[in-house]
């Protein structure tokens, strides 16, 4: 019923000559995917990206986008910027933008309100950190998380939200949550999202789980009833391993 999807996050890696080398070699090896195949890029990539996946099943994104339409907040690109630029999705609310640059619940809204404005597809990253699963806060954290991200966003649009389930603990550390770990966890947010909407649009929303997917757990991982796709960082960017995360 829900059509996986998994999706690249290359993070601050991939210069232009990069972006043409992974993607030309990428392109042949996923061409037959059964799932949404996405690379959220860094901005500087994005047209480069646009022009090589024209005409094939690779779609674009981006890894961030500004609340606000236009004017003096340096440093940001706007959602009309990556819109022409060809990028469909947008990484909201990645861990790293909420330990580095001070994102916050409120940021994380306010960027996703605006992404779907203006029809980009967020991928909108939720998860715990170590101690906060040792001090058996994993639950809580997640219902702060998405209230606060889905705050004023109706259940229509909330629909067309990808959600990345990543626990902090797992991201680039190679330690994998256990399948039965993420499926409960992902299943949980299912519910909350039942609760914050309604049983279909938690039917039709899809969820991934992040943190160190990889070839060798990727079919594990995606066997789980509840688990939708994967958003991939490190075994992003070599593109035998992403197509077989691809091809799980
Ligand atoms: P990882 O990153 O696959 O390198 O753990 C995932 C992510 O941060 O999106």
């Amino acid at each position: 019923m829900r059509k996986p999807i998994i999706a690249g996050n290359w993070k601050m890696n991939n210069t232009v000559k990069d972006t043409e080398a992974l993607l030309t070699e990428l392109q042949p090896l996923v061409k037959d995917a059964k799932c949404d195949v996405v690379v959220c890029v860094p901005f500087t990539d994005i047209v480069r990206a646009v022009e090589l996946c024209k005409g094939t099943n690779i779609h674009v994104g981006a890894q961030n986008v500004a609340w606000a339409d236009k004017g003096a907040f340096t440093g940001e690109i706007s959602a009309a910027m990556l819109v022409e630029a060809g990028a469909e999705y947008v990484v909201l609310g990645h861990s790293e933008r909420r330990q580095y640059f001070g994102e916050t619940d409120e940021t994380v809204n306010k960027r996703l309100t605006q992404a779907i404005r203006n029809g980009l597809k967020p991928i909108l990253c939720v998860g715990e950190t170590l101690a906060e699963r040792e001090g058996n806060k994993t639950e809580g954290v997640l219902q702060v998380q998405l209230a606060g991200a889905f705050k004023d966003v109706e259940a229509k649009q909330a629909a067309d939200v990808v959600i990345a389930y990543e626990p902090v603990w797992a991201i680039g550390t190679g330690k994998t949550a256990t399948s039965a770990q993420a499926e409960e966890t992902i299943a949980f947010i299912r519910s909350e999202i039942a609760k914050l909407y309604d049983r279909q649009t938690a039917d039709a929303i899809r969820i991934q789980y992040g943190g160190s997917m990889n070839p060798s757990n990727a079919s594990e991982l995606m066997a789980q009833p509840d688990i939708d796709g994967g958003l991939i960082g490190g075994a992003s960017l070599k593109a035998a391993d992403f197509a077989k995360v691809v091809n799980f």
